[in-house]
Parts: C-alpha cells; structure tokens; sequence
C-alpha cells in the first residue's frame, strides 16, 4: 500500500526524494545484482500500472484528422525571428514541434505558439494529441521527467526526439546509458559535447566571478583567530550518488569544519538563517555569513563530466576558494591556475587537509588563489570565449533562455532536414539523404557511482548509499534496453515495459 499511495502522489514531492523513496523500495526487497534488480522494476511496475490514472481521453486518440490542429492554425505570437529568418509559410505549413513534458513548455498562454528563430519557423505544442500526426516532426523532452514507460510509441521514421537536461546525472541515469543516449537525435546537456551545450548554466556572467572578495584576507583571519573553522560545509541533501558525506566524515577527523546543513551537522544556523529558502537563495546575509570562510566544500550531488554548478561558482564569486569534487575536467573551466584545490588531486582526506591547514596558514599562497579577480588576470580562453559566445543569457531580458534557445536550435535544424529530404525525393541522384544523426555517451556518459571514500567491497551489505545508487545505475540500464526493445519491435503500448525487460534479463540468463 506504500507503493500505491506514495505513486499517487509522487507529483508533488520532489524528484529527489522520488529517488530516495525509490531507492528504499528497492532496498527492502533485498536487491543486489542487475538481474534481481530487473525483477524488482517488474514488481514496481505491476504496482505502478494498478495506481496510475487513466489517461486524458485525448491523450488516448491517436492518427488524429486534420482538423483537430486547428487550434494551431490560431495562436501566433512572434518571438525572435532571427536576421537569416525569410520563412513566410502559413502556420498551416510549418512543422510542429511537440513537448512531451508539457510542464517545461517554455511558452504562455496557450497549449501552441509559433517561433520564429533565427533561420526558420515552426509551432510548438504540449498537446499530445498530435504525436503521431505528419507534422509533428521532433518530440521535445526534459531528461529528469523522460520515463521510459511513457515514452511515445509506436517510434515514428519521421520523428526525431530532442534531449533537454541541465540537471544532475542524478535524476535519470537511464541517460547516462548508451542506448538511453542514442535514443535522442539532439541534445543539450551540461556536456560540451552536446548539441547545444548548457555547461556554464550556473554562472551568469564574467563579472559574477571578478566582483572582489566579500570578505578581506585580515577579515577573515581575524574570524580564524576567534575560533571560526578553516573549511564550511553546507548540505542538506545527504543520500546522493557522489557518496560525499563519506568523505568529508573522513576529512573531519584531520581539519575542523563547520557543518550547518542537515548532513554531518556540528552547527546551528542562526535562527534568522535557519529557513532553508533562505539557505539555498542569494540571501546577503547568508552569503555574507557563509562568505567568512575561507575555504567552501564544494561536492556536486553526482560525478560527471562537465557537471559543474553553484557550489563551485558561489565560492569563487564570493572570494572563498572551492574545494571542489564533481565534474573531473573541472580545470578546463576555473578562471586561472590556481582558482580551486581538486578533492581528487590528493590521495586521501588526511593529505588533503594537510594540505588545507598548511594554506590557511600561509597567506602568500592563499591570495594566489584569489588572483583571477584582478584586472585582466583570467587566463583561461576556454572559458572567456564560453562566456563570450554563448548565445543564451542566465537571467538576462536581451538574450533568449536556454529553453527557448534550444527550441529554436531544434527548430532550424529539423527545417534543414525537411528541406534536405524534399530535395532528395525530387533528385535522389543529385541529393543525398542527410545522414542521420543520433546522441552518444559523449553528450551524457555518467559513471556508475562509487563510494565518496573507500572502495565498495569495504561496505556493508545494509550500507544505504550501496542499496540506493548502484542498483539505481543498473535498473536505469534494463529500462533503457527495455525501451529499445520496445521500439525495435514497433510497439505503441510502453506500458509493456515490464514484459520486456523481463524478456530481456530471461534471455540474459541464458533463455527460458
Ligand atoms: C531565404 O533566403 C535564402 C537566401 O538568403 C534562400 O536561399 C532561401 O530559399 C529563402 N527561403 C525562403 C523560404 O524563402
Ligand atoms: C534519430 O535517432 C534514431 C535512433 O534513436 C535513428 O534511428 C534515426 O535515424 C535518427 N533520425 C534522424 C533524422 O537522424
Ligand atoms: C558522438 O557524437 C559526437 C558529436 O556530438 C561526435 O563528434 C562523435 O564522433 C560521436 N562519437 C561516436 C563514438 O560516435
Ligand atoms: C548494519 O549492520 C551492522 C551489523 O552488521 C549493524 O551494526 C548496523 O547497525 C547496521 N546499520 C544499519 C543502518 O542498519
Ligand atoms: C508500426 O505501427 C504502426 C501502428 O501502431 C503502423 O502504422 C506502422 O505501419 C508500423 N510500422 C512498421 C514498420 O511496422
């Protein structure tokens, strides 16, 4: 009954805590390897399928006639219609791009607008009653909400899916699997490699980074001198995949850190402070109480390539030095050597808060690490021409979001395949087919988590971050396969999801 109630409701609890109660589900019935794991999906599901609302009768139609877009023959409201953009087609005409997580719909009012990008047209809707019409030609999803047992089947040749995630490899490892990724044509991820890379989404400009420390070396020796820890650590989020309360439980015993969150607390927060919304928002004062540090654990929620976000940022903003464990290339992007002390350039938390102690006490080498706020003194090109060409703005009227942006990247590249392909069914000799093109793990690719200190074979069997991510990591793998399968056998039903990847582990363990 858990289960069904907690399913009922899961919409209005944070996708966080989904994982987590997930995680425990799983825990309970004992899980440990990828083909047990598949088993417990099953049983998930078949309580899932019992629990589920009906679908909106609309949602139910599929092949709809014409004349239900007439809604969308309507609604137009111009948006920014770039220099290079002549598209003078009806909206009748345009090709329909449809948001299947019609909660991000970057648009409002209305279910279905036209934008004009920077080289060509299209309309945009959230009403899935168009799925499968001719039009319709990508489907738009956010990575955190793709389930795969909703995923829109049949898998039309002429439809291409779009990938939206800026959020943490945490929220849905299913992408982070080869054929989870392959399953999109484009992508915007925090990966450079992606299509429409959002990789510095979390830091709003340049000047965010060179606005002069908050707090002066003297000021903040002086807070040292009357008893303030060298290092703070602020997290309320505990179970997480990058596993960092297990190390940072290890650094404690070498360094004194003030722990305010509600993991590895030893602090209270003043009271004024104590409201979480407050906490995690730009506050003055918390930044002001949090900027007297001098150096800030700064540990992303899960590992992955160019996963960087405000808990690196913040402290460079504020003048604290990062110490910081999450994206592993994360040197390609710090403003100049050195800007940040890397968790994982040291081969323990012992040495790594020897390392700390010695730069507490050594204010030369401390103000090194300020130095990039000095006039002209970020020295890395990646970064400064990042900032300098990125066509989207972080809270910034004059430049599209990066919603919106991507829409539009969407939007231009499906015209140009449209009038590839026109081109190529008037004269296939002259015209070639444009070459398909497809995500890979290079615009996701997340490693399997790992314990934060310490080796997995070391933990106990009823360790929770062990029954929590690992088998997470595996079950996401089955539905990704599961669905691949399900495309590969044209199905229009994803609720039988369960039925193959129950197939699929069969076969797996040798064929039954
Ligand atoms: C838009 O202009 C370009 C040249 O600038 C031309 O090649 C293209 O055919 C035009 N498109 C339409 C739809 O008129
Ligand atoms: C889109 O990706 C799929 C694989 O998921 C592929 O089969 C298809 O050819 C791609 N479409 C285009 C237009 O590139
Ligand atoms: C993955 O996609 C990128 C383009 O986004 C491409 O450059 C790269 O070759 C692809 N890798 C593989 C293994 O196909
Ligand atoms: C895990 O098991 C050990 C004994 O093996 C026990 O001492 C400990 O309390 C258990 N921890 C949890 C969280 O259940
Ligand atoms: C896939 O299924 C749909 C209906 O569900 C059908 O119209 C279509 O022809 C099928 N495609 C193939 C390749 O069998």
């Amino acid at each position: 009954m858990f289960f069904v109630s907690f399913w009922r409701n899961w919409r209005c609890i944070s996708f966080d805590s989904f994982k987590l109660y997930r995680g425990l589900c799983v825990s309970e019935m004992g899980l440990q390897d990828r083909a047990m794991a598949s088993l417990g999906l099953c049983l998930l599901w078949a309580v899932l399928s019992q629990s589920q609302q009906p679908l909106d009768p609309e949602d139910q139609e599929v092949f709809q006639p014409q004349s239900t877009l007439s809604d969308m023959e309507f609604t137009t409201v111009s948006s920014f219609r770039g220099p290079g953009n002549n598209d003078s087609r009806g909206n009748k005409e345009l090709p329909i791009l449809l948001w299947w997580t019609a909660g991000l719909f970057p648009h409002f009012p209305g279910d279905t607008e036209r934008i004009d990008c920077a080289r060509s047209s299209c309309m945009v809707t959230r009403l899935r009653k168009v799925q499968l019409h001719r039009r319709t030609t990508a489907i738009i999803f956010y990575g955190t909400d793709f389930r795969a047992y909703e995923a829109p089947l049949p898998r039309l040749p002429h439809q291409t899916w779009a990938l939206f995630h800026e959020e943490s490899p945490m929220n849905n490892y299913v992408l982070s699997h080869s054929p989870g990724i392959h399953f999109f044509n484009y992508s915007a991820t925090f990966r450079r490699e992606s299509d429409y890379p959002l990789t510095l989404q979390w830091l709003p400009t340049l000047d965010y980074l060179l606005s002069p420390p908050v707090f002066s070396l003297q000021q903040k020796n002086k807070w040292r001198r009357a008893g303030l820890a060298p290092v703070l650590y602020m997290q309320s989020h505990c179970d997480v995949p990058s596993d960092r309360d297990r190390y940072v439980r290890e650094l404690m015993k070498y360094i004194e850190v003030d722990s305010y969150g509600q993991c590895l607390n030893n602090k209270p927060l003043p009271e004024r402070l104590e409201d979480t919304s407050t906490a995690t928002g730009e506050d003055a004062e918390f930044m002001s109480f949090v900027a007297r540090y001098k150096f800030h654990l700064a540990m992303e929620n899960g590992l992955c390539a160019d996963y960087m976000t405000e808990k690196l940022w913040r402290p460079l903003h504020q003048g604290c030095v990062p110490v910081y464990r999450g994206s592993p290339s994360v040197a390609d992007w710090l403003p100049s050597e050195p800007s940040a002390v890397l968790v994982d350039d040291f081969p323990s938390p012992r040495e790594l808060a020897q390392y700390l102690k010695a730069l507490d006490g050594d204010d030369a080498e401390y103000a090194r690490f300020l130095e990039y706020k000095l006039p002209g003194r970020v020295t890395n090109i990646r970064l400064l021409e990042a900032m300098r060409d990125r066509e989207w703005g972080v809270n910034d009227m004059s430049r599209p979001n990066y919603l919106n942006g991507f829409e539009c990247f969407v939007c231009d590249r499906e015209n140009e395949r449209l009038a590839a392909t026109r081109a190529h069914r008037r004269a296939p000799k002259k015209n070639p087919l444009p070459p398909a093109r497809m995500a890979n793990s290079s615009h996701m690719g997340c490693p399997l988590p790992s314990p934060g200190f310490g080796s997995v074979v070391d933990l106990p069997a009823n360790d929770s971050w062990l029954q929590m991510w690992p088998p997470d990591y595996w079950q996401s793998l089955d539905q990704a396969e599961g669905l691949q399968s399900l495309i590969q056998h044209n199905e229009s039903d994803p609720g039988l999801l369960w039925h193959y990847i129950q197939k699929l582990a069969a076969s797996r363990t040798g064929g039954v």
